[in-house]
């Protein structure tokens, strides 16, 4: 057989614990706090097909959605993103600034493409999104991470790892940060723009939660700050539409969109035509605003039992995150409790079977850094299976903690 590529095994821890993230999704038996898929409840299930039903005919959509389409996407779709996504937040840009990806994972991989070469840095919060560690991997990048607190990456450590170690990109995700649920304060959105602009460093900033915000005050983008072109954008539709369509969106200056197009068109030459399809007709019909309002009072309900069953349940000084969107929420332990084995133990106990990340798989200093944490998600288990399954994990936890008695919680 012939040798594997080297970038095989510049990835092969991270691809380790992405295969591990799909383990388990599919029991039955169990209730997983585990996966960052969306609710059954929100996915457009009924709209879609009446939708497709219309538009899927000769005299309507039917020969563009099944023919081979444009390698930036279709124009309709970008025009939303545009206007109805992007200009309330304060980003400018036209639609010559959007492509449209597979997915709001793709931009990852594109904008690697245009930059990095192996052994360059790219900078990463600690925790952050493993996904993308592995995309990084794969083009032999170094990541090292930058400290966060509760608002997000801290600039004064941002700014001095920039200068330290010259790399060629950061990478934030800003808002409802998976896996904390932290997200980015407005003073450090400007100044992680401005650090970009000062020091030639491409900031990549990677926004998917961002439109599931169910409390608290909007935030404008990183790149709403941005005056030199040094912030990409990218997002998806995944959380918002459906992620089995696989759309998302990149959006970069003038000068970097040509970069994209060329690296999109040796990668899959365009995304689904299909999808982006139905999904401009969902939009230009008009029924993302009760969809959005539906999907926001689905998980600020879920978010509401998971944060007050964790307060009840987990042991006196755990630390959690209120997220004020997103799916997930982070939960750090008291005592030693390793929650990489506790993971094993809460799988397979037949009294407990509920499942959720353990913290270390998000920390790429390795070292036990975050073995005393979780990453607990919201968006796909009903509020009577938070209920039950927040009770099982808590109970087990305490039983870990015999010095420890079940008292009030000490809010992170
Ligand atoms: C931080 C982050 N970035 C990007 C994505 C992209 O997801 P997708 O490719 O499914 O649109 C996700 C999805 O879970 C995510 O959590």
């Amino acid at each position: 057989m012939s040798k594997f590529a080297r970038r095989m095994t510049t990835m092969e821890k991270s691809a380790a614990v992405i295969r591990g993230l799909f383990g388990n999704m599919n029991d039955p038996e169990i209730i997983s706090f585990g996966g960052g898929a969306p609710a059954k409840e929100a996915l457009p299930i009924d709209i879609v097909r009446e939708i497709t039903n219309e538009v899927m005919r000769i005299d309507k959509r039917g020969v563009e959605a099944l023919q081979y389409g444009s390698v930036m996407g279709l124009p309709d779709l970008r025009e939303i993103i545009v206007t109805d996504l992007l200009a309330p937040k304060g980003v400018k840009g036209t639609v010559d600034n959007v492509m449209i990806t597979n997915g709001g994972l793709e931009p990852m991989n594109l904008v690697c493409q245009l930059y990095i070469e192996p052994g360059d840095v790219i900078l990463v919060e600690s925790p952050t999104f493993v996904h993308s560690v592995e995309i990084f991997e794969m083009f032999q990048a170094k990541c090292i991470s930058v400290d966060m607190d509760d608002n997000g990456m801290i600039p004064e450590d941002l700014e001095a790892k920039i200068i330290k170690h010259k790399p060629k990109l950061v990478y934030v995700v800003p808002t409802f940060q998976n896996p904390t649920g932290r997200t980015l304060s407005l003073d450090r959105r400007e100044k992680i723009a401005k650090l970009g602009s000062n020091y030639d460093v491409i900031i990549l900033e990677d926004d998917p939660y961002r439109d599931i915000r169910y409390s608290g005050r909007d935030l404008a983008p990183i790149k709403a700050f941005d005056e030199t072109g040094h912030t990409i954008l990218a997002s998806s539709f995944s959380k918002v539409f459906s992620p089995g369509s696989r759309l998302g969106y990149v959006l970069a200056n003038d000068e970097l969109i040509p970069k994209l197009f060329d690296s999109k068109t040796a990668t899959n030459s365009h995304t689904s035509t299909l999808s982006q399809v139905v999904c401009a007709e969902f939009f230009k019909r008009g029924y993302y605003p009760l969809h959005h309002k539906k999907i926001c009072d689905l998980y600020r309900e879920r978010r509401d039992v998971m944060i007050e069953s964790i307060d009840k349940f987990f042991p006196e000084g755990t630390k959690r995150t209120f997220p004020d969107g997103g799916l997930f929420t982070w939960a750090e332990l008291p005592g030693d409790i390793n929650t990489t084995e506790l993971l094993l133990e809460s799988i397979n106990k037949p009294d407990v079977k509920v499942s959720y990340i353990a913290g270390e798989s998000f920390f790429i200093e390795g070292g036990g850094m975050g073995n005393n944490c979780m990453r607990i998600s919201f968006g796909g288990v009903t509020p009577e299976q938070i209920r039950i399954g927040v009770e099982k994990l808590g109970n087990l936890i305490c039983s870990k903690l015999i010095s420890f008695p079940k008292l009030k919680i000490v809010n992170g």
